[in-house]
């Protein structure tokens, strides 16, 4: 194994796998419809990785050090046939998480387990069925996404985790009844800070609830130490008993172990969330490359990443092109 690491000796652990660009919500944040409309250039079914390129990719990603898969989207569960691309991906002894609105889990839960995921994290942003309707604009129900969770966690996908991403003047309120109705299940909810991704969803710094606000609307909170370097979440013990996660990558910005590259379905790799460019691996797959023209193309890629995209964001120009949650998985 080849300990990589970056140009700022970050090391190479969590690969992170949309399988598809498509969602069956629209939330206001990540796909407004007005613009992911049926007019929206989504990906062809022939510029998406297949199940074997994404298999060939994750055994080499493994060989340079990657520890943890998580599927993403999109919503992946709109992938036909996932539970074959889990089954493929169990066989290389990694852990596979996968994150999903949820609603389809009453369906593939069962096979999806069968086959080898490990866990799920169920996005939920609210309790109430009217705030639910008003961001996610799709007709999908609260009721919905909490059958799906009842699923996962009777097939043993657990640990199970939610994130509600808080935003300012939509959903502040629901952050209790989140919090009073998973902490009790061994469930942690984790409260994300609206993030400035992509370039549709019209992101203002007003709209940002922070960090320092969510703690002071929960209360007494007890912090728990990282399980492993490089934790996303920051880990709270709830008096009453159970977790919170808050995720602070606009206040309190987290580059400085990330440890986490993206690859987008049409096989192109991303080493921030907020890149604007990402390497393409479709095109050498297709062409014939061999495995080591591969590992020679990511690692180049990882040794010159530098970036730090929270850390800078004060900095950054607002007009640059970034791609968008949906293509890039979260
Ligand atoms: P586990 O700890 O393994 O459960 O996963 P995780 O904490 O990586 O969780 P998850 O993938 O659910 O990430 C939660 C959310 O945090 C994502 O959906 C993103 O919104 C955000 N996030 C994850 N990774 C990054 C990152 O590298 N940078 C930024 N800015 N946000 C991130
Ligand atoms: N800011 C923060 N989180 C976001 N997500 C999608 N768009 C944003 C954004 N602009 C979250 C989703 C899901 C995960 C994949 O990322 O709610 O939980
Ligand atoms: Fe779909 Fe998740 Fe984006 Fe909502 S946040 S539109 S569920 S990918
Ligand atoms: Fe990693 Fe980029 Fe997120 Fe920073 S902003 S934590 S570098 S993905």
């Amino acid at each position: 194994m080849v300990e990589l690491r970056d140009a700022r000796n970050r090391p190479l652990r969590d690969l992170r796998i949309s399988v598809t660009d498509r969602c069956n919500m629209r939330c206001r944040y990540c796909m407004p419809r007005e613009v992911f409309g049926t007019n929206f250039p989504y990906l062809s079914r022939a510029d998406v990785l297949t199940f074997e390129e994404i298999d060939r990719l994750v055994g080499l990603f493994r060989s340079l050090g990657v520890e943890k898969i998580r599927l993403s989207g999109g919503e992946p569960l709109l992938r036909k046939d996932l539970h074959e691309l889990i089954s493929m991906l169990a066989l290389h002894g990694l852990e596979l998480a996968m994150t999903t609105n949820g609603v389809l889990l009453p369906r593939y839960a069962p096979a999806l387990s069968a086959a080898g995921l490990d866990r799920v994290t169920v996005s939920l942003d609210a309790i109430d069925e009217a705030t639910f309707a008003a961001i996610t604009d799709s007709g999908h129900t609260v009721a919905a996404v909490l059958a799906g969770i009842e699923a996962a966690e009777s097939v043993g996908l657990g640990p199970i985790k939610i994130n509600t991403v808080v935003k300012r003047g939509v959903n502040e309120s629901e952050l209790l009844d989140l919090v009073e109705r998973f902490s009790s299940r061994d469930i942690a909810t984790r409260f994300i800070e609206y993030m400035d991704v992509g370039t549709t969803n019209g992101w203002d710094l007003q709209d940002v609830v922070t960090a320092q606000e969510i703690r002071e609307l929960l209360g007494s909170l007890e912090p728990v130490p990282p399980t492993h370097q490089g934790e996303v979440a920051k880990r709270y013990q709830l008096p009453q008993g159970g977790e919170v996660g808050l995720i602070t990558s606009v206040t309190e910005p987290f580059c400085g172990d990330c440890n986490r590259a993206r690859l987008s379905a049409d096989g192109h790799l991303y080493t921030c969330l907020f890149a604007s460019q990402g390497l393409d691996l479709l095109t050498p797959l297709r062409n014939g490359s061999t495995d080591e023209e591969l590992l020679e193309l990511i690692k180049s890629c990882w040794l010159n990443r530098e970036d730090r995209y929270s850390e800078l964001r004060a900095e950054s120009s607002p007009s640059i092109s970034r791609v968008e949650m949906s293509y890039i998985g979260g």
